[in-house]
Formats: structure tokens, C-alpha cells, sequence
């Protein structure tokens, strides 16, 4: 069979580690689809920028445009509102399907660009946005939606909790913190939006969205950031037994909803008092579920290129007709050369 064509847009840590991915476990990633596919291009704006992973030269190109329009699939890992907002609605409403990182732009334009992908029939998949390797879209989206969700909280930004850690367990000074985690990849381009709040308010966006299934944006998030927070806060915080965490939160109140993201007290006790470093966790809270938390790795290249790839996969199953069920077996054997068991085809 022809393979489908997968053009990524964006080589920045993420979208390095996903070239590579492609390039190099293609074998996997076609059997575990069920279908092949093929990295046909990587769209940058400089072909000589060092990266992460040496990305083939023939597979580098400046023209998005075109590699849209060739595409069966694009990854959209530019960030930013444009260029990226303009090539994903290109993508979808000539029915290409979407798979994208890119929380700012979703926060801003989801609803259109979802509203597009109905229109079209193009798929569009974004669990990479909120929570980098950490599933909780799909749960929301899929799993908890047959239930009615309360409250959704979390801390969702890497950089910030990492500061805060590091504030909190060595003393280290707020800026050296954040040299370090711009250092390990986790924070955003101009680490603003993260110090400031602004990529945990976008993520309470797509959160509140979600949960609630109503169009919220950035503009509807109260948020705050942690730059007003000092050494001397966080020693008051610890002599009392608490620990300072970034929180985005949203919740339904008698009014509709509320979103916000604010640094907030949280007793050391507190499951999410002990989420150390770049790691996200987030709890949700449905009517019939109850309370429910997931936990893992929010920032940096290979944990958010995991959630990519899940989406990538899932999407191409749905594109090419392959096995679209978790655990479908005969696939790439990995079971059997793993612990040595049959497969039961
Ligand atoms: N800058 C973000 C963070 C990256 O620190 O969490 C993941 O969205």
C-alpha cells in the first residue's frame, strides 16, 4: 500500500525528538497503525539551526505551505498563534488531518478549528497540549463522557513547578532556576508565558473547554504567575507546613464556570504538594466518578513527543483502516519477544 504521507511543521524539542520517532522507529510506528507511513518533509524556518537530532537534509524544507498540501497527516509543533494557526486551518479544511501541541494557538481558535475539522471531516487530535506524556484530554474527552465533570485542577506547567521546587528544596534564586529549566527544555520559547502564568491559563482554557463543553478561551482564565512569589514566601509557606504550587483550576460554580491559575498554598499532605520538578499532575473530580488524578512528565522533548505519537497512531489507524483497538494483537509482536508468551491472534 502507498504510505501515508506525514508532514510535520516545527523542529524546536519537541518536534526534533518526532522526526527521530518517524525516522528511526518507522518499522514500529507502520505496525503498530497496521499500515505504513512515511515522514515525507519537515517544514522549518532555518535548515542550518542545530537541533536535537541531525533531521535528514533532503526531508528539510521553509515551504509549509507546501508540505501541507502534500500531506495525509500534519504535526503541528511551530507554536505561536501564526504561522501555525493559518497552516492548520489550510490543513483542515481540505480535509488533512491534525495533530498539534500547540496550546496557545487551541486556547485562542479551538472552537474554530475544531468547528473546521466538522465541517471537513478532517481529524483533529491535541493531547500532547495539556499535561506533555500525560493522558488526561482523552480521558476527558472519551472516557468521562458519559459523566458530568466538577472541578478539573492541576499543576500543568513544568518550568514553574520546577522553580518552585527548586526554590522550595535547595534555595536556589528564582532566575538561576529558570536558566535551568530553560537549560532541560521545558520552557517555552520566551519563558514569560510560563513564568507569568500564560501557558497554564491556555492549558485551564482547553481544560475548562473540555470538562465543560463550552467554548472557553485564554480571556475567560483569571491568571496570575509566580513572579510576584519570593524566597521568603516560600520559607513562610514551608515553617507552616505548606508548599507554593501553581495551580490552574477549573470548576463549575452557579454561574456557569470558573477558570483560573494562580500560585496557591497547598498543605504539604496534599497529593499534589509532593508533584516535584518538570512533573504535571491533574485532578479531576466527576459526578458518578469521583475524584481521579493523573501524574507524569509535563515538559520537555521525549515525554510530550509520547503524547504526539499516541495521537499520530491513533489518527493513521482511523486514516488507513488499520486495527483501531487498544491491544490489537499480531501487530509487531512486541508481547511475545518481551516475555517470551504466545500471542493469541
Ligand atoms: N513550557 C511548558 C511547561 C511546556 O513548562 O510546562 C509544556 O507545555
Amino acid at each position: 500500500a502507498e504510505p501515508l504521507k506525514i508532514g510535520l511543521l516545527g523542529a524546536g524539542n519537541v518536534g526534533s525528538q518526532v522526526a527521530r520517532t518517524l525516522v528511526e522507529e518507522r518499522e514500529l510506528i507502520s505496525s503498530r497503525v497496521g499500515a505504513p507511513i512515511k515522514l515525507i518533509g519537515v517544514a522549518v524556518r532555518d535548515v542550518e539551526a542545530p537541533r536535537d537530532w541531525k533531521i535528514p537534509g533532503e526531508l528539510l524544507t521553509t515551504d509549509a505551505e507546501a508540505l501541507v498540501d502534500e500531506s495525509d497527516l500534519i504535526i503541528e509543533l511551530m507554536g505561536g498563534l501564526e504561522p501555525a494557526g493559518a497552516l492548520v486551518e489550510r490543513a483542515l479544511r481540505a480535509g488533512t488531518a491534525v495533530v498539534t501541541g500547540n496550546k496557545a494557538l487551541l486556547a485562542v481558535q479551538g472552537g474554530a478549528l475544531s468547528q473546521a475539522a466538522t465541517e471537513s471531516g478532517a481529524l483533529l487530535r491535541f493531547e500532547a497540549a495539556v499535561g506533555g506524556a500525560i493522558p488526561i484530554l482523552r480521558p476527558i474527552q472519551e472516557s468521562l463522557s458519559g459523566d458530568r465533570i466538577t472541578k478539573v485542577m492541576g499543576i500543568v506547567n513544568g518550568t514553574t513547578n520546577y522553580i518552585l521546587d527548586q526554590m522550595d528544596s535547595t534555595g536556589a534564586a528564582f532566575y538561576d532556576a529558570l536558566a535551568e529549566a530553560q537549560r532541560l527544555g521545558y520552557a517555552e520559547a520566551d519563558p514569560t508565558a510560563d513564568v507569568e502564568g500564560h501557558d497554564a491559563a491556555a492549558k485551564a482554557a482547553i481544560l475548562g473547554a473540555l470538562a465543560f463543553h463550552a467554548p472557553f478561551t485564554i480571556d475567560d482564565v483569571y491568571c496570575e504567575g509566580i513572579t510576584a512569589v519570593t524566597s521568603a514566601d516560600i520559607e513562610a509557606a514551608a515553617a507552616s507546613g505548606y508548599v507554593i504550587k501553581l495551580l490552574a483550576i477549573v470548576e463549575k460554580n452557579d454561574d456557569g464556570a470558573i477558570l483560573r491559575v494562580h500560585p496557591t498554598l497547598l498543605p504539604r499532605t496534599h497529593p499534589l504538594a509532593s508533584v516535584r520538578g518538570a512533573f504535571n499532575a491533574v485532578f479531576v473530580v466527576a459526578e458518578n466518578a469521583g475524584e481521579l488524578m493523573f501524574y507524569g512528565q509535563g515538559a520537555g522533548g521525549l515525554p510530550t513527543s509520547s503524547a504526539i505519537m499516541g495521537d499520530v497512531v491513533s489518527v493513521a489507524r482511523r486514516l488507513h483502516g488499520g486495527p483501531d483497538r487498544p491491544g490489537a494483537a499480531g501487530t509487531d509482536g512486541d508481547a511475545q519477544r518481551v516475555r517470551g508468551l504466545p500471542v493469541d491472534d
